[in-house]
């Protein structure tokens, strides 16, 4: 094994050095057989280095254990949705997520809402199940019932106890769970449920809801097995005319 290692990395510096990468690639991405518009997904074109701020120790103790042992989101998704739910400090409003999974990202949320001074409720919705009613046509035959399938309601309601943030866990489908949230006006949202159907609705109920300057994540945005959220919420920004900036894997919206 120390051999191997050696020689990769003696390859490695050799190439770096004439301008060439040798780099691992990503065996286990789905990419789905049929996709429209195939030539908008590409491999990474800018091998430079670049700076990557998610890998300062500082960020060590915003991705605790509990956050990067319970998420599928990488060190890069967490460093955007710990930049954004700083932004809106100082908007009034609850917090939502579609797709809360084993409750990582949530974990990370919680853990910066209790340290802000406005009172927040957190919305966090899931089947718990992982997916339970899949749309062949708009999110492709690779997407089957079952998959996706992250910790129990119980694990996660464990993860998430807070003494002075009142967290409401939903368990089930999207959108019939939506009439449970009670909030009327929410300052961030986070919508992670790589389906159409869930991301429309869930988008569409919470721009609603969503104050002026307020932000919604979609982490799903740029991976072609998740190209069916990715129409969704194409679909419902452009019903509401408002702008999706894409950052390389997630997208974002501030409303205006
Ligand atoms: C990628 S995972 C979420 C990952 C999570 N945010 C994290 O930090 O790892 C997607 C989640 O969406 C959920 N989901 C998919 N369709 C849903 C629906 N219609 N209603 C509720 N949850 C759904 C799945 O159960 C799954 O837990």
């Amino acid at each position: 094994m120390g051999l191997l290692r050696n020689i990769r990395i003696w390859t490695q510096n050799r190439l770096l050095s004439r301008g060439f990468l040798l780099e691992k690639i990503n065996r286990t991405q789905v990419i789905p057989k049929v996709i429209e518009a195939p030539e908008l997904y590409r491999r990474p074109d800018d091998y430079s280095r670049l700076l990557k701020p998610w890998h300062d120790p500082f960020y060590d103790g915003i991705f605790t254990p509990e956050v990067v042992s319970n998420t599928m989101l990488s060190r890069m998704k967490l460093y955007y949705l710990h930049r954004f739910i700083t932004q809106i400090r100082d908007l009034p409003g609850d917090v939502f997520e579609a797709g809360t999974g084993s409750g990582g990202s949530s974990r990370l949320l919680l853990n910066e809402v209790k340290k802000q001074s406005l009172r927040r409720e957190m919305w966090l919705l899931d089947t718990f199940e992982g997916y339970q009613k899949v749309d062949a046509v708009r999110d492709g035959a690779h997407v089957q019932v079952n998959q996706c399938r992250c910790a129990s309601f119980e694990d996660v309601q464990r993860l998430l106890q807070e003494p002075n943030v009142p967290v409401r866990l939903i368990k089930g489908l999207i959108p019939a769970t939506l009439a449970e949230v009670k909030a009327t006006s929410f300052a961030f949202a986070h919508i992670d449920v790589n389906l159409h159907e869930p991301t429309l609705a869930a988008f569409e109920f919470c721009l609603k809801r969503l104050v002026l300057g307020g932000v919604i994540v979609f982490d799903d945005y740029g991976w072609p097995a998740t190209y069916g959220a990715r129409c969704a919420i194409d679909e419902v920004a452009t019903k509401y005319g408002q702008n999706i900036i894409y950052l390389g894997e997630q997208a974002f919206l501030i409303k205006r």
